[in-house]
């Protein structure tokens, strides 16, 4: 049974809210992060964790392998989002999402967790045309560095399946945000309570052996079919159509390539290649 659980980025928008949640449900949590809680978001929800936070960088091993010892699993929310308008220098991507990564999933082994749940993005899906709706299976299109670092994660999460016998949750997150504020999140948004029981089936779930989802609510826009959540027990709460669309922002809607793809105005960024190639090239 999965009791001890630590998790990373605690400080953050998803980490600080998935926290309490589980801790409701629970869960002997093991908070940590490189920073105290600054996001105004993670503030505005009046979380009071701070004064839980271990500060630990993911990017020093020792440490982390110190952090994961005794624990049954660890939901992995630290690194480098991917931030408007321009993503991170990769440098950082490297060393916060790729490094900070592998020295969890590392040290996860060497400290015999049964469990990682991954914070991936449906960024690694970008280029894909959005007419396609996209499943578990479908293949690896990254829009950005940042998505590149999640494919890693997604890539590790295979290897420490099979060869490690690690129980593990890539959840593909699409818009964690409080509710949707931009027509796009009317198919990419998750609520946070969906987001918690997302995390928990990666928790609990007698059905998990290496499995990527899609962290979306049961929105009728979505382009993500998440059967595979639904197999491991998922049964989401909220739908982005329930509410209201006349104060969405529509970001994309100046940028056709970006209405096309899935990514949206990631693929678009630094674009050189042409969208009829992006689309024949299937
Ligand atoms: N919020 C979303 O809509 C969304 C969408 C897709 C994926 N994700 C992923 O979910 C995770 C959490 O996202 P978020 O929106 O809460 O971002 P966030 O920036 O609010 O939280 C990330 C946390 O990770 C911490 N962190 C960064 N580098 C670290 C290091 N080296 N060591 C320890 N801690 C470190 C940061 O201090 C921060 O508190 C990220 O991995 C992100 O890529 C989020």
């Amino acid at each position: 049974m999965i009791k001890k659980v630590l998790v990373t980025g605690a400080s953050g928008l998803c980490g600080s809210i998935t926290s309490q949640g589980l801790s409701k449900l629970g869960y002997k949590l093991t908070l940590c992060d490189i920073k105290k809680i600054s996001s105004p978001a993670a503030k505005s929800l009046n979380i009071s964790l701070n004064k839980k936070i271990k500060i630990i960088d993911l990017r020093n091993f020792s440490k982390v392998k110190k952090i994961t010892k005794g624990m049954d699993a660890v939901v992995h929310f630290g690194g480098i989002p991917r931030h408007k308008p321009h993503e991170d220098v990769f440098q950082n991507i490297i060393d916060h999402n790729i490094i900070g990564t592998y020295n969890v999933f590392e040290a996860c082994r060497v400290n015999k967790v049964k469990r990682i749940i991954f914070a991936s993005s449906a960024h690694i899906m970008g280029y894909h045309d959005r007419k396609k709706y996209l499943d578990d299976k479908s293949s690896f299109r990254p829009d950005s560095h940042y998505a590149v670092s999640k494919c890693f994660g997604e890539s590790l999460s295979k290897l420490y399946s099979d060869k490690y016998n690690i129980k593990i949750l890539n959840i593909r997150i699409g818009s964690a945000l409080p509710k949707p504020t931009d027509m796009r999140f009317l198919s990419t948004w998750i609520s946070f309570r969906d987001l918690i029981q997302l995390v928990n089936i990666g928790l609990k779930s007698k059905k998990l052996y290496c499995s990527s989802v899609y962290g979306i609510s049961k929105n009728k826009r979505a382009w993500w079919n998440n059967k595979e959540a639904y197999r491991l027990g998922y049964k989401p709460l909220d739908n982005a159509e329930n509410y209201s669309k006349d104060k969405l922002t529509k970001n994309e809607y100046k940028d056709k390539i970006a209405l096309r793809l899935h990514g949206g105005v990631f693929t678009t960024d630094g674009l050189k290649g042409k969208l009829s190639n992006i689309l024949k090239n299937k």
